[in-house]
């Protein structure tokens, strides 16, 4: 016996009039498993009309009750055997099927394709093979159906069998079973058949229970979806989904693409009254971490040894399903799991036609419907993912089209790349982007970034971690696909600013080119990280108008460190030579500085950590960097 609560899905394939409703309503009628009265009614209703027993009418019936019914998925209904209980992904004549297997929304264990003994294998009969070979169907039986219809032929039978196997081992799919039935009479559907008697082999529901249970996706490599962050003062609470694999507290996770990494401080199930330690695949979840990292949606969380293969560009095989064809370097939007980012396919290596698996073009520039290509695809933002053959749930992926965002296809990754070490994991990558340009607007320059550019402006004593964190954004930012920049104070005046010193007026003609400068590169599209004291409150407002002229959005972090703490630290040893005298008219001994009044941001990093600091810059910069974002923050002086 084996456990309650195993159950296998089951899809049920063919060309639409080779008998699904049938063979379903006989399954069910079968095992005793539609709700009561529901057969009488029917065999009433059919009477009455003066007809035959019509099974499917049975499925018809019971999809009705669960239309009616919203929390049952329509898609998905069940019966029992002795042994186990099966649910049936997609519904007869269900015209989202391709979509719901090709998304994940239907995931099989095991499938059976049906075939019209008298009509043979139909254009349908292969394509549906072909995408059971594509989404990795192992179990699979072969189900001729109407043999009462062709006298019980045993030669037809034996046609069929050879001219789909021949077809399916191309595909490398071996099904395990071929079975003459017919669903209308119940034969070889629960036990084998007096009237065919040729057939030595196992009836429907007995093949069907000789399947393997689905293998648990709880045993192989973490993989945990962000699907929101939620923030409650300092806390933040990251709910998402095991897509496989197990999670526990203390466990150290990496979040890619952009590999920040901290422990799982708590599992927080809500309505649970102990606190729990570990969950697994298939739920979704909240935790909360040691520190507080910057995490967003679409995020995908590993453990440091098992991490997903990350990059810009996946190779996939893709089944294109839409009336407009798939072309080449169009921009899709792709989701894998909870993320979502633009993509176009580069390169079309061979495009095949999943009815006859000829190679209908080689490296052409489009997909049609229903044809399967092996393709290049490039995202405009790294993207976390998985070989589809290793963790399905993070290695497959729809594109969707258009402004109504509908399903064009989907595809399966295959070739991906795996960081090999731990370390490889923690290395930083900084692929170039590549996107194509056409004329040079501000639109077409945010869509060529996938972001618009903005000025971030740190002011601060010297010592107060501005060139630190700059450091840090600027890696951060380019990481997540954003491009960034650092003008930093010291640098410039060893060359654009070379003829300027310390006096008042000095520092204004320092800022007023840092401002000019760190507008044009934001208009170019990059993200300027300034890293300049800029002592005075009137030469930053300056600066603010400057982007506001021009439309860049402008964001002044303060860095409010106490002077004695900025003095401590004293990296340059300057504050020590400024006390001593030996430089005048250093910014806090004896120049003045003016902290800003109404800054955008204020991040004390003598009292949090690097990489709090960090989080709360990349939420601003990365809000300022969107497209839709064109207001510039108050701040002081306006
Ligand atoms: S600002 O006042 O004009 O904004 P800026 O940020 O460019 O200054 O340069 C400050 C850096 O120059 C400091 O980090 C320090 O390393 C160096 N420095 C040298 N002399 C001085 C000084 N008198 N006051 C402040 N910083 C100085």
């Amino acid at each position: 016996m084996s456990s309650e609560l195993e159950r296998l899905k089951i899809v049920i394939v063919g060309h639409v009039d080779h008998g699904k409703s049938t063979l379903i309503g006989r399954l069910f009628f079968d095992t005793n498993s539609f709700p009561e009265g529901k057969v009488e009614s029917i065999r009433k209703a059919c009477e009455a009309e003066g007809m035959d027993f019509e099974y499917s009418f049975l499925l018809d019936a019971l999809l009705e009750e669960q239309e009616q019914n919203i929390t049952i998925d329509t898609t998905q209904i069940q019966f029992q055997t002795p042994k186990r209980k099966y649910v049936i992904i997609d519904a007869p004549g269900h015209k989202e099927f391709l979509k719901n297997m090709i998304t994940g929304a239907a995931s099989a264990d095991a499938a059976i394709l049906l075939i019209d003994a008298k009509e043979g294998v139909q254009e349908q009969s292969r394509r549906h093979g072909f995408l059971l070979s594509l989404l990795g169907v192992k179990q699979v039986i072969v189900a001729v159906n109407k043999m009462d219809l062709v006298g019980f032929d045993q030669a037809r039978f034996a046609a069929i069998v050879e001219e789909y196997r021949e077809f399916l081992a191309k595909l490398n799919v071996v099904p395990s079973h071929f079975i003459p039935i017919s669903a209308r009479h119940g034969h070889n559907i629960v036990a084998p058949s007096a009237d065919l008697p040729w057939h030595t082999g196992l009836s429907v529901l007995q093949a069907l229970d000789s399947f393997a249970p689905p293998a648990s996706a709880s045993g192989l490599p973490l993989r945990f979806s962000v699907q929101d962050v939620y923030r409650f003062d300092e806390r933040r609470i990251i709910a998402g989904r095991i897509e496989t694999g197990r999670l526990r507290v203390g466990d150290e996770l990496i979040f890619w693409p952009d590999r920040k990494r901290s422990r799982v401080k708590s599992i927080e199930w809500w309505g649970a009254t102990e606190p729990r330690q570990e969950v697994e695949a298939g739920f979704s979840t909240a935790i909360t971490l040691e520190e507080q990292i910057f995490v967003e949606r679409g995020q995908v969380a590993s453990h440091r040894s098992e991490g997903p293969a990350e990059g810009r560009e996946i190779r996939a095989r893709l089944f294109w399903l839409h009336e407009t064809p798939l072309e080449l370097n169009q921009s899709y939007t792709l989701r894998l799991a909870a993320q979502s980012v633009s993509a176009q396919v580069t390169k079309i290596e061979r495009v095949i036609d999943s009815s006859t698996l000829d190679v209908a073009a080689l490296a052409g520039t489009e997909v049609k419907k229903n044809e399967v290509a092996e393709v290049v695809l490039r995202t405009r933002k790294p993207l976390a993912f998985d070989n589809s053959d290793r963790i399905t749930e993070t290695g497959r992926f729809v594109l969707l089209q258009g402004k109504g965002s509908r399903i064009g296809g989907g595809g399966i990754i295959y070739g991906a790349n795996y960081p090999t070490t731990p370390a490889d994991a923690d290395a930083v990558k900084s692929d170039n982007i590549t996107w194509v340009e056409g004329e040079v607007t501000k639109e077409l320059r945010d869509r060529h970034f996938g972001h618009q550019g903005a000025v971030v402006w740190f002011t601060g004593l010297s010592g107060s971690g501005k060139s630190t964190l700059a450091s840090r954004l600027e890696r951060a930012l380019f990481q997540s696909g954003i491009g960034a920049t650092i003008l930093d104070g010291d640098n410039l005046r060893h060359g654009l600013c070379s003829n300027l010193g310390f006096s008042d007026e000095d520092r204004v003609e320092n800022i007023r080119r840092a401002g000019e400068a760190a507008k044009l590169i934001a208009d170019a599209g990059l993200v300027v990280i300034t890293s300049l004291i800029s002592p005075f409150r009137a030469d930053r407002k300056r600066v603010r108008d400057i982007c506001r002229e021009e439309g860049v959005p402008f964001l002044e972090v303060y860095l409010d460190v106490p002077l004695e703490v900025c003095e401590a630290r004293d990296v340059k040893g300057l504050y020590k030579k400024a006390r001593a005298g030996e430089i005048k008219k250093f910014t806090g001994i004896d120049s003045p500085y003016e902290a800003p009044e109404a800054p955008d941001l204020v991040i004390k990093t003598a009292e949090i950590s690097q990489e709090e600091a960090l989080a709360l810059l990349l939420e601003r910069v990365r809000r300022l960097a969107d497209p839709g974002q064109t207001l510039i923050p108050p701040g002081e002086g306006i």
